[in-house]
């Protein structure tokens, strides 16, 4: 961590667990998602958590400390197959599954890895979100078609989490998040928000009307 916290609260101590998984999910994102996932469940929200790129799995091991019983986490990655973006290294889906063991908690039958572009995503019919991570393909149309993609599935008071959003390097993601708000506006911002050392910021907004119970 790049701040030393001399006394961390618990969503920094979860957090020092999933940093040994490589990533680019950091401990102001970890305080962020944790705020968002209680909260719902306290409320009593149910319904599947999704992650659009996980590169190794940091992020959506953090998420997984956060699915309850009858939940699932989705997560979907090109994996091995092209992709526009260009990394160092693409993950397996065998190696994001070693990380996710991280959590002993979480039972494999709670989660559903989908390989390949998410152009082609096929969630299966049954998928409820509450929560949804979009951290893929950083063009306009992988963004925007990330996101009509989900917008079916997402339950009253889920929030969608686009990472990158307002990027110097990336400002196709804010156009394509901006351009799907303002099309879709049951979804509400509820925070965008800064992150230590990141250049980008994360958007997070909350459905506030939907028919998809
Ligand atoms: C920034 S990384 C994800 C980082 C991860 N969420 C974390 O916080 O550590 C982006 C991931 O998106 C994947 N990706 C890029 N374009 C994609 C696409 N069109 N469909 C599916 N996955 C994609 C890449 O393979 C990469 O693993």
């Amino acid at each position: 961590m790049a701040v030393p916290y001399t006394n961390p609260g618990d969503a920094l101590q979860l957090y020092t667990r999933v940093e040994k998984v490589p990533g680019y999910f950091n401990y102001d994102d970890a305080q962020h998602f944790q705020l968002v996932l209680r909260m719902q469940s306290l409320m009593g929200i149910t319904g599947d958590l999704l992650e659009i790129g996980c590169w190794k799995g940091r992020s959506a091991l953090f998420m997984s400390f956060f699915v309850q019983p009858r939940e699932r986490l989705i997560i979907s990655d090109v994996f091995s197959q092209p992709a526009n973006d260009v990394y160092s290294e693409y993950p397996s889906v065998d190696e994001v599954k070693k990380n996710l063991e991280m959590n002993p908690n979480i039972a494999s039958s709670q989660l559903l890895f989908l390989e390949g572009n998410s152009a082609n995503l096929q969630l299966p019919p049954d998928v409820k979100l509450r929560f949804a991570h979009i951290d893929g393909g950083h063009s306009f149309q992988e963004c925007y078609r990330d996101l009509i993609t989900i917008t079916p599935r997402m339950i009253l008071n889920g929030v969608v989490v686009i990472d990158d959003y307002d990027h110097p390097d990336w400002p196709e993601v804010k156009l394509a998040a901006d351009t799907w708000l303002k099309k879709y506006s049951q979804f509400r911002v509820l925070g965008e928000l800064n992150r230590n050392v990141a250049k980008g910021k994360k958007i997070y907004l909350i459905n506030i009307a939907s028919s998809n119970q």
